[in-house]
């Protein structure tokens, strides 16, 4: 096998060196193109390019592979719980029974806020979305939280890790009772984490809070569908973040204000409000034809890197199954979403761009059937997703080959003139 590519230009050539991962394609090492070529490589959106080498996920996109660590998420989903995932993305292997205690204590220990820090949301309108909270309370943390800002300190960073871990949870819960105007719930330490998220979310002071556990495992399953994904646009912003030595509560803002997007984490609300909009099985062809005329995108279909099922989006279908069978809710949207999957599966237009439904296509009927609102749709991915980003965020600090990311550009802009004065201008 050749361990480098020739590049060969106005008959110069150069060897670019061959790197082989431990799965997965090779890379070609461009690292010295420009000070060999005097040339860079042009990849907008990146689509043939690696920016980072990482541990963390493998994503087979032909085969619709999913690993954390080298565990199919299929297992972890079926077997493992997200605190456990997270401790395994954190750290790189799954915790023994007393790794596992000291990390949950942590995580338990650390779900409170600053007093202070709930007068922060008064800041905002009551009809702000909860999004818009996010980005600024996560944001804000570092003024609460100055004694684990030194990312140069690693028992800093770590103290960082868990209080983002633990804390995301308290504030998105409170970013949603926000909104509804309701009391603000505390964490209880006797709960799990996400039995506790959906106690702070959905009990109210005038009545005693009563746990579901088939909502409860839903939950913790969903969060563990949204931990992380390779170098989405979301953790390649946390890591741009981090590069330049930013601590991690200002990299988590920075990866919560790009998830915000519809072509990334804001697609799970933006799939069920086109449900919404399609609202019956008979609209379907007309809406499809729609996309066909380009007049709009199936939202929650298509994938960067998956061009076969999204092995997450497999497993969220099966949730939403069960979460409307244990709330004995028939949801008609879901009749849509699932005819339309099928329409979308036996079109050509599809099929020839190798459009799949992804994680987003089912996530929104099963939040919406647990009470949750289309606006906190993409809260809830940003806190599955806080440990996929310190993880990363972790694995590039803590890289000795770090360096600062400063992407260059093909320049096709004015050349070199003399300023004209006003008086002067046509
Ligand atoms: C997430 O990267 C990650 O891992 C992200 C994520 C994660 O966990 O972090 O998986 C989470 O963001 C999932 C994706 C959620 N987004 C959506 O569901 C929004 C709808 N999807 C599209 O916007 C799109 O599919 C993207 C953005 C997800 C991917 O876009 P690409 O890779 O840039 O693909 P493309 O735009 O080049 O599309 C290729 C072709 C084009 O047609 P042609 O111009 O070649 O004729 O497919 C078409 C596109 O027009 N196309 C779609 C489509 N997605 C792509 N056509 C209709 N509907 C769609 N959803």
């Amino acid at each position: 096998m050749t361990d480098k590519a020739i590049l060969t230009i106005d008959g110069k050539s150069v060897d670019l060196p061959i790197m082989k991962g431990t799965t997965g394609p090779d890379v070609i090492d461009v690292r010295k193109l420009y000070a060999d070529t005097d040339r860079f490589t042009f990849d907008p959106g990146f689509t043939s390019t690696a920016s980072c080498e990482s541990k963390i996920t493998f994503i087979d996109g032909d085969a619709g592979i999913l690993l954390h660590r080298g565990y199919p998420i299929e297992q972890l989903a079926e077997k493992s719980s997200f605190l456990e995932v997270c401790y395994l993305l954190l750290h790189g292997e799954l915790p023994t029974a007393a790794e596992f205690e000291t990390f949950e204590h942590n995580i338990t220990y650390h779900t409170m806020l600053h007093a202070q820090f709930d007068r922060f949301f008064e800041g905002f309108r009551r009809d702000a979305h909860p999004m818009a909270v996010m980005t600024g309370a996560v944001g804000a943390l570092s003024a609460f939280y100055k004694d684990s800002i030194d990312v140069d300190d690693p028992v800093q960073r770590q103290i960082s890790a868990h209080r983002l871990i633990a804390k995301m949870p308290t504030i998105a819960a409170r970013a949603f009772k926000y909104t509804t105007g309701q009391p603000f719930i505390s964490p209880r330490n006797n709960l799990s984490y996400s039995e506790n998220f959906l106690r702070m979310c959905f009990a109210v002071p005038a009545e005693d809070w009563k746990s579901n556990p088939v909502l409860t495992r839903a939950m913790d399953r969903i969060f563990i569908l949204h931990a992380d994904h390779e170098q989405n646009a979301s953790t390649s912003t946390v890591r741009l973040a981090g590069s330049s030595g930013a601590h991690p509560f200002a990299c988590i803002a920075a990866g919560i204000a790009c998830l915000w997007g519809p072509s990334h984490g804001g697609a799970n609300q933006e799939a069920l409000e086109m449900l919404e909009q399609i609202g019956t099985v008979e609209n379907i062809p007309a809406y499809v034809q729609g996309v066909k005329d380009r007049k709009y995108k199936l939202m929650g279909f298509g994938h960067r890197v998956y061009k076969n099922f999204d092995p997450r989006a497999k497993v969220m279908q099966k949730t939403c199954h069960e979460v409307l069978d244990a709330l004995k809710i028939d949801d008609p949207l879901l009749h849509v979403a699932m005819e339309l999957e099928k329409i979308a599966l036996s079109d050509p237009y599809f099929i020839d761009r190798k459009l799949y439904p992804n994680i987003d296509f089912y996530s929104g009927i099963t939040l919406r059937a647990m009470g949750f609102p289309a606006s906190m749709f993409t809260v809830l991915f940003a806190l599955a997703r806080t440990v996929g980003w310190i993880s990363q965020w972790k694995e590039m600090f803590e890289d000795p080959a770090r360096k600062i990311g400063r992407p260059r550009q093909l320049y096709t802009g004015a050349t070199q003139r003399d300023f004209i004065g006003i008086d002067k201008r046509g």
